[in-house]
């Protein structure tokens, strides 16, 4: 009975989206409603950060997010890359840090909904991520020991409140760590292993706060969801919300254009690796992305497996069965929320392509990828579905 109304409810709803042309189909509507923002289901638990959900961690890791003290030359944080304003992103093809690197920067917001963190997903938690650009030459340039002296200087009482006592660090020298330049590398090595566990507990705990606050980055609901919403309960605004072009680029992202087999959901991504066949930066030098990534998250000392995670035993299913040797990965990156995508150029891992249109005309072309093989067929897009397409993207 129930069934039914919903099939009538649906079949009532299909009547609007006059100015597209056809009515929805109840599958379309299916689609549809699964790409609203109201879809989202909870977000899933991180079994090794127990603090993920903790207010206080949370406050802790938003001032640590954006504090330069956090680097090298004391100019960068984390904010520095990920900027409020643009969606926690820069805006540049290639980040710049203490140096620069060769990916472009990722918006945060929702980031911790995936299994795996950055374009590669060589990380498999947001706080074991929040590890990488901290010592990372390139990017804040900083080490381990330096950190948690920064903590004991600047955080030790919110700090202890939430973890524990810091390690006493009054003999130890003033940087340390286990990668870094070769003069922290010996330092590290010199510190007994039990010192060297306690700077990586402080390190951890520095993720795990910044992941905490990074939690709590949410989308507010935009356009698209208005005109779903619309659609769905067949109030007849629908039309008032997307223009003619604007709608018909929805039905191209839904059906002829195939976006949705992999920018599905709420956030318009399946969370999965992908080789769409985009060019590399540098030409002769292709980015392998997830193919080099698997032993990478198999080897980090803070996964979910490792000393430093909370997770208790059988929690870290992710990991445990990875898949370790799939050809299918060979230049494959992650599929990108493309939530306000519209805001947000140059697109794609290092930004080669810099406006809408041409990622639209890269799909629609389909090149055959330089690493690794692209999973897209050329499209035949005419230039008015090109101009739909693009015009329903700024929608998101
Ligand atoms: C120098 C610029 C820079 C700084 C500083 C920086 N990031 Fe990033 N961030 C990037 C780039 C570039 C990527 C993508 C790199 C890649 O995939 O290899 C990225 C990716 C990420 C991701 C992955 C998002 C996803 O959806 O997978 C998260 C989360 C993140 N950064 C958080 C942080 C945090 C937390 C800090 C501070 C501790 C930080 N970043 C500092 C440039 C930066
Ligand atoms: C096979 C899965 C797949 C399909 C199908 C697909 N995409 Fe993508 N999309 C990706 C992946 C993976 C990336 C990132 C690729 C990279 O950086 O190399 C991406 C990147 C993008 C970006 C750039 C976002 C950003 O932040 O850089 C846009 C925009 C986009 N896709 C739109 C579309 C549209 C429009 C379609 C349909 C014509 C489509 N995609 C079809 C997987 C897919």
């Amino acid at each position: 009975m129930k069934r039914a109304l919903i099939l009538l409810g649906l079949l009532g709803a299909g009547l609007s989206g006059a100015l597209a042309g056809e009515a929805w189909t109840a599958g379309q509507l299916a689609t549809l409603k699964s790409m609203q923002l109201n879809q989202l289901a909870p977000a899933r638990s991180d079994p090794s950060n127990r603090y993920e959900d903790t207010a206080a961690a949370a406050q802790l890791g938003k001032r640590l997010f954006f504090d330069a003290r956090l680097s090298a030359n004391g100019k960068v944080s984390c904010a520095s890359c990920h900027d409020p304003q643009r969606q926690f992103q820069d805006g540049r093809a290639l980040s710049q840090g203490v140096g620069s690197g060769t990916r472009r920067a990722m918006p945060l917001v929702e980031s911790g909904r995936g299994a795996w963190l950055f374009w590669d997903g060589r990380k498999d938690s947001l706080w074991a991520q929040a590890l990488g650009p901290l010592e990372d030459a390139a990017e804040h340039g900083g080490n381990r020991l330096a950190y948690a002296r920064l903590v004991g200087q600047y955080y030790q009482r919110d700090y202890e409140a939430l973890f524990a006592p810091l390690p006493s660090m009054q003999a130890l020298p003033a940087n340390a760590a286990p990668g870094g330049t070769a003069a922290e590398r010996s330092a590290w090595q010199a510190l007994s292993e039990a010192q060297r566990d306690a700077l990586s507990r402080v390190f951890a705990n520095i993720g795990k706060a910044i992941a905490a606050y990074e939690k709590t980055l949410h989308h507010e609901p935009g356009r698209l969801d208005a005109y779903l919403d619309a659609t769905l309960r067949n109030s007849g605004a629908a039309d008032a919300v997307l223009t003619a072009p604007e709608q018909r680029g929805l039905r191209l992202f839904i059906g002829k254009g195939e976006c949705i087999s992999c920018h599905a959901g709420p956030l318009q991504t399946d969370h999965a690796f992908h080789n769409t066949g985009v060019a590399p930066r540098v030409a002769g030098r292709p980015d392998l992305g997830r193919a080099q990534a698997v032993a990478k998250v198999l080897d980090d000392e803070f996964n979910c497996l490792g000393p430093y995670s909370d997770a208790l035993p059988g929690a870290c299913q992710e990991l445990e069965f990875i898949s370790r040797a799939d050809p299918l990965m060979v230049g494959a990156f992650k599929t990108p929320s493309l939530r306000q995508v519209g805001l947000r150029p140059p697109y794609m891992h290092a930004g080669q392509l810099a406006t809408l249109t041409d990622v639209v005309r890269h799909y629609a072309a389909a090149p055959a990828a330089l690493a690794g093989r692209s999973e897209r067929q050329p499209l035949r897009l005419s230039e008015q579905e090109v101009h739909d397409l693009v015009s329903f993207l700024g929608v998101l």
